[in-house]
């Protein structure tokens, strides 16, 4: 199972600016069929390669099949202002592929020695890593803590598969095949403003109960889940409405933002929001309990034994009626993830959950990166350890499905597709 790329062949690379980054590994010479397959998909593609890539491939190669002129000396008179930058500025998408372990180092501490690197750095374009490389090297705790670091800035790695190497050995290092990688250019340059439109309501952060004018019940949220969200729908063209609860990250610009604090807040926010909603994704983590007689005034330390009598809070995400809004939820789960998370999906009565392992390392509050399931009825999806931003751009692909199927559904709603 998984989101699939509706996209004729083609179409969504048609005129964008691919910057294709080559790094000295064997496998360059397959970043020459790569480069092949998106000029014929009618991508302008721009190839910057390091010195060691050009021992392996010359130059020529790349220009010949795009027609533009190679960059691989940071130095070298290019016929255009400063290449680097001008190269990083422009690119819809940089894809690095080979990505050899020394590149994927000086991708994550941020050198600028090299033509690539340079271009890199001058890029705020996604980013999307194919790594090639000996086994032993790939699995060097260190290649996995650069490969980690920039997965948490948002890079999108391709996982190398198992073959044979250059050193004549089998294992884990062999870059991605070409059409994996178009596929891959494809989804991304695919999401730009595929929601467009689309009236998303996102809640995060932690709930707070009070206890007393100073104390209340709180929870680990910082808010990052639900904000890589916000985000995500605002680049992909959503009109977002973000209702946070506490959370310990910046508001994103670009979003409509309601601050609540308490779940019973919470409630009342989003049951307004999906008014006029299409979509509802709760990723807050909201208090299942509150406090029945909040103290009027601060609560005194008498030594003695103190007892809070909690009631249940309202489980708003099951309140709230289902299609025609799209609606997500999340599982935050400590044991037996995927069997409670599959409970929720039914309770619930939701489209999606979203299972989150919060005790898996990486993965679940104040992380940078998470590690998910989604589940429908359908079935199950594992994804690998991601960031936060990848988990969030994968999670609308699934939600845009969902929009598409109800607009196949109900007749009322056709006219209202965009993507
Ligand atoms: O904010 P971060 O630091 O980035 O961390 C992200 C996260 C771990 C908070 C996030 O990924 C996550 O798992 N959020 C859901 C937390 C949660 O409340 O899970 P739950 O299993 O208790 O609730 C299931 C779902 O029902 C959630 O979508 C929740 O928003 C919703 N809910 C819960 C309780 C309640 N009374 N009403 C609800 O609607």
């Amino acid at each position: 199972m998984g989101a699939a790329n509706s996209h004729s062949p083609g179409s969504v690379l048609t005129g964008k600016r691919i910057v294709l980054g080559v790094s000295g590994s064997i496998a360059a010479f397959k970043a020459v069929a790569l480069a092949s397959e998106l000029v014929k998909a009618g991508a302008v593609v721009d190839v910057v390669m390091t010195p060691a890539a050009t021992r392996f491939v010359q130059p020529l190669s790349f220009e010949a099949i795009t027609h533009r002129p190679v960059v691989s000396d940071l130095f070298a008179d290019q016929g255009r202002s400063i290449a680097h930058v001008s190269l990083g500025v422009d690119a819809n998408v940089l894809v690095v592929a080979p990505a050899t372990a020394d590149c994927l180092a000086g991708l994550a501490l941020g050198f600028g020695h090299d033509a690539l690197l340079a271009t890199a750095l001058s890029s705020r374009a996604p980013l999307l890593l194919a790594p090639a490389m000996e086994t032993l090297m790939y699995e060097h705790p260190a290649t996995q803590q650069n490969l980690e670091t920039l997965r948490r800035r948002g890079a999108i790695v391709i996982e190398p598969a198992h073959g044979r190497l250059a050193s004549g050995r089998s294992g884990r290092g062999r870059m991605a095949e070409p059409v994996q990688i178009v596929e891959a250019l494809r989804t991304i340059l695919g999401r730009t403003r595929d929601l467009a439109d689309r009236r998303i309501v996102v809640t995060a952060g932690g709930t707070r109960e009070p206890i007393d004018p100073v104390r209340f019940i709180g929870n680990h949220s910082s808010g990052k889940m639900g904000v890589a969200i916000a985000e995500a729908a605002r680049d992909r063209g959503a009109r977002v409405l973000l209702i946070v609860g506490a959370v310990s990250v910046p508001l994103p610009p670009g979003v409509e933002v309601q601050q609540v604090t308490t779940t019973l807040d919470l409630k009342a926010a989003v049951e307004a929001a999906i008014r006029d909603a299409d979509v509802l994704v709760m990723a807050a983590a909201v208090a299942d309990f509150r406090v029945e007689q909040v103290a009027s005034d601060k609560i005194k330390r008498t030594g003695d034994e103190f007892t809070l009598h909690l009631i249940p809070n309202p489980d708003i995400l099951a309140s709230i009626a289902a299609a025609p809004l799209v609606k997500v939820g999340f599982a935050a789960e400590t044991h037996d993830l995927l069997t409670n998370a599959q409970q929720k999906l039914v309770k619930k009565n939701v489209d999606l959950i979203v299972a989150n392992d919060v005790t898996a390392p990486g993965s679940g509050f104040g992380t940078d990166t998470n590690q998910v399931s989604f589940i429908d009825r359908d079935g199950i999806e594992d994804l690998p350890l991601l960031s936060k931003r990848e988990v969030a751009d994968r999670l609308l692909d699934r939600v845009l499905q969902l929009l598409r199927q109800r607009s196949s559904e109900i007749p009322s709603l056709v006219g209202r597709e965009s993507g």
